[in-house]
């Protein structure tokens, strides 16, 4: 009898730690029996998109950015609006998201290989990885076995940070996904690549205290670098406008992101806010000189495998979609 209660409480802790550390269920060679051509179906669509069309680069890692931070990543985000429902995808962050019919058109070429067998939240994943790389980025091996979820509401896309954001909110969003400082201003550095639309920033330069008016600015940025957003971005109406984020290597995933933050020069508030804690401050002055190039990347596989993992389905929990815009 003493044996048998012995017995139930090893399952029972050995439950407890499966369920807490879903993470540990992926695994890169998940597919290796049930699709061993995944990854390369999914690198030559990348490669021939981003081959007439680099700018995809910046929308797909954000994409899976913005996937992990609500409800895991689990595909949530590629799921469209129906009925009463209205989904993350159609939320104020997301507006500005892009890339959804490619990842439809890669999911496709996938389900061809391969029916019924890879997640959305994978193909996302892996999409994500390929971005950076042939961005001259890094290269990880990425764990799968992710399953897909059913629900998406865009009253939670609260959880990603706006750029608005100052340290403290960014530790505690990020820390909501168990993701730490060292994360957050590593994970930050994607934003060496891709565009941003004027409106993202434009209250650091015309109405900071809701002042609206030309003094009206946010003192964290760069006086010089102030005028030159200025001279894109014309008043705080423009809601057209794109700006490279990290301008002169904004299609290269490198260590400039750091350079131009350290000058006071990221273009969000969130961005700036890395200089006002004592670690991030560090981390971004040590890489901005660009000669640790290596521990950079090393730091950034890491922390994206750490986000990749946050509150994952799997098993039999979820559904591998069909198509990543509706439910089976
Ligand atoms: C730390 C908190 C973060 C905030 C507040 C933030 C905010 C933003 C905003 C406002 C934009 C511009 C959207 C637009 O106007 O078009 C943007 C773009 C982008 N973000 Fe972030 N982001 C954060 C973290 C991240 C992370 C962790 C990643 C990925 C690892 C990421 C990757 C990107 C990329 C690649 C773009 C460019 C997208 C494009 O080219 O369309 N961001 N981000």
């Amino acid at each position: 009898m003493a044996s048998r209660a012995a017995l139930l409480v090893l399952l029972l802790a050995a439950f407890a730690s499966a369920s807490a550390s879903a993470s540990a269920q992926l695994d890169d060679k998940f597919y290796s029996q049930s699709c061993p051509s995944v990854e390369d179906v999914v690198r030559k669509e990348m490669v021939r998109a981003l081959s007439v069309a680099p700018s995809l680069a910046g929308p797909l890692l954000r994409m899976h950015f913005h996937d992990c931070f609500v409800r895991g990543c689990d595909g949530s985000v590629l799921l469209d609006s129906i009925g009463n429902n209205t989904a993350e995808k159609d939320a104020k962050p997301n507006l500005t998201l892009r890339g959804f019919s490619f990842i439809e058109r890669v999911k496709a070429a996938v389900e061809a290989a391969c029916p019924d067998t890879v997640s959305c939240a994978d193909v996302l994943a892996l999409m994500a990885r390929d971005a950076v790389w042939l961005s001259k980025g890094p290269f990880w091996a990425v764990p799968l076995g992710r399953r897909d979820g059913r629900v998406s509401i865009s009253n939670e896309t609260d959880q990603l940070p706006p750029p608005t954001a100052n340290f403290t909110e960014l530790t505690q969003l990020f820390g909501a996904k168990n993701l730490d400082i060292k994360d957050l201003v590593v994970l930050s550095a994607g934003h060496t690549i891709g565009t941003s639309h004027c409106f993202s920033f434009s209250d650091r330069l015309y109405n900071f205290t809701g002042m609206d008016n030309v003094h009206d600015i946010d003192p964290t940025l760069d006086l010089q670098y102030m005028s030159r957003l200025r001279s894109k971005c014309k008043s705080l109406d423009d809601n057209t406008t794109l700006v490279e984020m990290d301008p002169g290597s904004f299609k290269t995933f490198d260590l400039s992101y750091y350079t131009l933050v350290a000058k006071r020069r990221g273009l969000f508030h969130s961005d700036g806010a890395l200089l006002t804690d004592a670690f991030t401050r560090a981390y971004v002055l040590r890489h901005a000189g660009g000669a640790y190039k290596e521990e950079f990347f090393a730091d950034f596989a890491a922390s994206i495998v750490k986000m990749g993992s946050v509150d994952v389905l799997t098993g039999t929990q979820g559904e591998i979609r069909k198509k990543c815009s509706v439910v089976n």
